[in-house]
């Protein structure tokens, strides 16, 4: 009996201490809703978008092939076997499009590069391909739109994914060689540059979910490519720092931070399913940056222990993408450790995600840790309706404002989307763009939730 009732102290000890340390933020928006906002003279605001689920005819990556794919069971990989096709023809319409970013106010924009356009055949480099971009770029620049440049999000042309892509490090070479490449093209004319994106997103996703390609189900795997996209960021960067225009130029990773809030906060195994994921997810990039260090061992599931000294602090910026956090529960079912649940007070958006602006202040706080300047390189609301969207901008915004008037050091904040778009897995239903756009007419229609984005940068 004794040691019963020992047991239960401990046990509860154990979780009085962890609500202690890991309180799930939340304030109260009557007293906050009406807080000034308040940016330092620099702050820049910006829109975000990448290659594949905008420009169209991205038809030579792995997510070309991804679409046309289908699972065991028969089943389309896409929602609704949708396909990115056309996708939002920026690719034709993007001196439409940086009209769209001028109405906005802002003076940043986000976009990606795609590889498999550039690249189509390892070592062949397409000069029209470049023409195009090089007449983007100047587009932007003639309307004072400062482009910030993504490497990777999310495609490999299908030439490197036939040899493993980032499954094996020696490709990484293949990927420095096309960052060079693009680099010594464009870098007399762009000097801010984005390397990964969301090497989180992209090895859970594609390796442990299954649900992006290559659809694999294998936690050590997954923890394998996520180290492999994290030595190639280190590598892009010392590459991209070695070449003219490199000392003048701002390269910087992009990470996606969530939170992982036990469900049952009495729940031990709910806080052990929190801390496994936010271990992978988060902390392995962060110890990563910060230390130079890799080392997970979860038994049964991960095993990796990295060691790079020279990868300390290399980024010169940390690009944070936002959206939201998630609550775990645990369950017993070797096949699906945890679910995630949604508190039933909580606004849910298009995604499966709350709004939860304290989320991001939490993120930024975080992330300061590494020591460098931090920009919000993407944060937005699936929102079809347009009845949240005003919502989300004005208290994630006020939730950033909040940590840069505590001191915080961040720089800017791109909105994700400029306009609606392919959205993955889940096709073209979620609707993340502060443009609407009509896929049949590609007609772009600005959205009565986007005005209070307007407003913020017109006040700022
Ligand atoms: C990705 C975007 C995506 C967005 C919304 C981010 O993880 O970088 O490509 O569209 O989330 O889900």
């Amino acid at each position: 009996m004794i040691f019963f009732i020992y047991g239960v102290i401990f046990y509860f000890s154990i979780i009085v201490f962890l609500k202690i340390n890991y309180p799930e933020l939340r304030w109260n928006w009557n007293l906050e809703d009406d807080k000034k906002l308040n940016f330092p003279k620099n702050f820049f605001w910006g829109t975000a978008t990448a290659s594949h689920q905008v420009e169209g005819n991205c038809t030579n990556n792995n997510w070309y092939k991804w679409e046309n794919n289908f699972d065991d069971e028969g089943s389309p990989r896409i929602k609704d076997n949708q396909k990115s096709g056309l996708a939002c023809d920026h690719w034709n319409k993007y001196e439409e499009d940086i009209l769209m970013l001028k109405e906005l106010g802002v003076s940043h924009y986000r976009l990606s590069l795609e590889w498999s356009k550039i690249e189509p055949k390892k070592n062949k480099f397409d000069e029209i391909i470049l023409k195009h971009y090089s007449k983007v770029i100047d587009a932007l620049l003639k309307n004072n739109i400062t482009p910030y440049i993504t490497l990777h999000h999310f495609t490999n042309p299908i030439w490197f994914d036939e040899i493993g892509s980032f499954e094996k490090e020696k490709n990484i070479d293949y990927f420095i060689d096309f960052c060079e490449f693009v680099f010594n093209r464009f870098s007399n004319k762009v000097s801010n540059w984005c390397t990964i994106n969301e090497p989180e997103v992209y090895s859970v996703m594609g390796y442990f979910a299954g649900v992006f390609p290559p659809g694999k189900k294998d936690a050590q795997v997954a923890a394998e490519v996520q180290k492999n996209l994290l030595i190639s960021h280190t590598r892009v960067y010392d590459k991209l720092k070695s070449l003219s225009n490199g000392k003048d130029s701002k390269i910087g990773i992009v990470k996606n931070v969530m939170q992982f809030d036990p469900s049952r906060r009495w729940h031990l195994l709910d806080w052990l399913a929190c801390r496994i994921t936010d271990i992978v997810y988060n902390k392995m990039s962060l110890s990563y940056l910060k230390y130079g260090k890799i080392k997970i061992n979860i038994p049964f599931f991960i095993n990796l222990d990295y060691s790079n000294k020279d990868a300390i602090g290399k980024t010169d910026f940390f690009g944070l993408n936002y959206y939201s956090h998630v609550h775990l529960k645990f369950q017993f079912d070797k096949h699906e450790f945890f679910i995630n649940t949604y508190p039933k007070n909580d606004i849910m958006t298009d995604m499966p995600y709350t709004i939860y602006p304290e989320g991001l202040y939490r993120a930024i706080h975080r992330v300061k840790s590494i020591g460098k300047p931090i920009i919000i390189t993407e944060n937005g609301i699936a929102d079809s309706k347009d009845d949240k969207r005003g919502l989300f901008i004005k208290r994630y915004i006020y939730a950033m404002n909040k940590a840069i008037q505590e001191g915080v050091d961040v720089r800017g904040y791109f909105y994700w989307s400029l306009m609606d778009n392919f959205e993955w897995a889940e096709g073209y239903d979620m609707k993340f763009g502060l443009y609407e756009v009509d896929f049949k007419t590609q007609e772009r229609k600005l959205r009565q939730g986007s005005k209070e984005f307007i407003n913020i940068i017109n006040e700022s």
